[in-house]
């Protein structure tokens, strides 16, 4: 059964199935709610009923708390309808931020590489082309097995949005965890095929932006940073300078600092890349020791700018990273609106 739900302040109306999440059916109709987790854990989506009855699904009791859903707030990437309903959503549209409707895809798996201690380089080739914004992520549907049902695992997008069949991911592995210890470490395969959908997510560059913009990336949360990073200088998409810190335990939990570094040099002018080291020393690095910096990445921005202010700043990773790395940047004179962020809550 389905139930027509109308989003306010817009006024457009989507068709919803009752085992659909609000969510879905509006990103499937193009029409955007905000969104990060999509899973009832971030609490990023939350809006009012205004009317109707909906069944609040999986919504984590931290992201909606009891009192909110007795004012008749919801979850919409978890809730679902139980009858016409009308909600008013906190959207603020960024004109210039393409919306592209989510869609089911299928892909192959064309490489699967080890790139860093537990961690891999997943590239899948689509059926037919995506549209995405450089930063937004898919969602992998895993598959059933011993016993257990079908689960959903969301990556971020590494590659540009040019390349519109050919998709690269980076996977941590989490030990027992079913998307990455029991699927893309433990079985996946190249020439396996996957269900995917996509694209979500509202941590984007802002492509019509001309400010310097400090990019920070810890472990795979570097995957939405490259993208953007090889957006805004293949095709020339951004004209800021761009600067990318990435933060890791050693080196051997770092991936791509060639490839970055060959960027640099390629592009002086307008790309600078800092990687970090947080338990590795100058004299563990011996002649290598002058491509890092060192200590936690927050140390090594604040030493390297005395303000910030003028830029913006786009932080992905775990969440304390993603905190730390937001207290300063606001300590170095940048606004909270100019700080965009994606906290990864790696499920495994
Ligand atoms: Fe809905 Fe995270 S709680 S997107």
């Amino acid at each position: 059964q389905t139930h027509t739900i109308t989003v306010e302040p817009l006024g457009r109306e989507v068709q919803c199935r009752e085992d659909q999440s609000i969510l879905d059916a509006c990103l499937r109709a193009g029409v955007w709610l905000p969104h990060s987790c999509t899973h009832g854990t971030c609490a990023t989506c939350k809006a009012d009923v205004v009317d109707g009855e909906v069944d609040h699904g999986a919504a984590s009791s931290f992201a909606l708390m009891d009192y909110e859903r007795d004012e008749g707030k919801l979850l919409p990437c978890v809730a679902c309808p139980r009858s016409d309903v009308v909600i008013e959503a906190d959207i603020d549209v960024d004109e210039s931020v393409p919306v592209h409707p989510v869609q089911d895809f299928t892909g192959t798996v064309v490489a699967l590489e080890e790139i860093a201690l537990q961690t891999r380089r997943l590239v899948v080739e689509l059926d037919r082309d995506i549209a995405f914004n450089a930063g937004q992520y898919l969602k992998f549907s895993v598959p059933a097995r011993d016993g257990l049902p079908v689960v959903d695992r969301t990556w971020s997008i590494a590659s540009p949005p040019t390349e519109t069949r050919r998709l690269e991911f980076h996977v941590r592995n989490v030990p027992g965890g079913r998307g990455t210890d029991g699927w893309v470490f433990g079985g996946l395969s190249v020439g396996d095929a996957v269900s995917v959908s996509g694209p979500y997510g509202r941590f984007v560059l802002k492509i019509d932006d001309d400010r310097p913009a400090i990019l920070v990336g810890g472990g795979t949360g570097l995957a939405p940073l490259k993208s953007m990073i090889r957006h805004a200088l293949e095709n020339d998409a951004y004209a800021g300078h761009l600067t990318l810190y990435q933060g890791g335990r050693s080196r051997e939990w770092l991936y791509d600092v060639e490839y970055f570094q060959a960027l640099a040099a390629q592009h002086p002018d307008r790309f600078t890349y800092r990687p970090c080291l947080s338990e590795e020393t100058q004299a563990d690095c011996g002649s290598d020791a002058t491509a890092y910096g060192f200590g936690m990445v927050t140390d090594v921005i604040a030493a390297d700018h005395p303000t910030l202010s003028g830029s913006s700043g786009y932080l992905c990773g775990p969440p304390p990273m993603v905190e730390a790395a937001l207290k300063t940047l606001m300590s170095k004179r940048l606004f909270p609106r100019d700080i965009h962020r994606e906290d990864f809550f790696n499920e495994g």
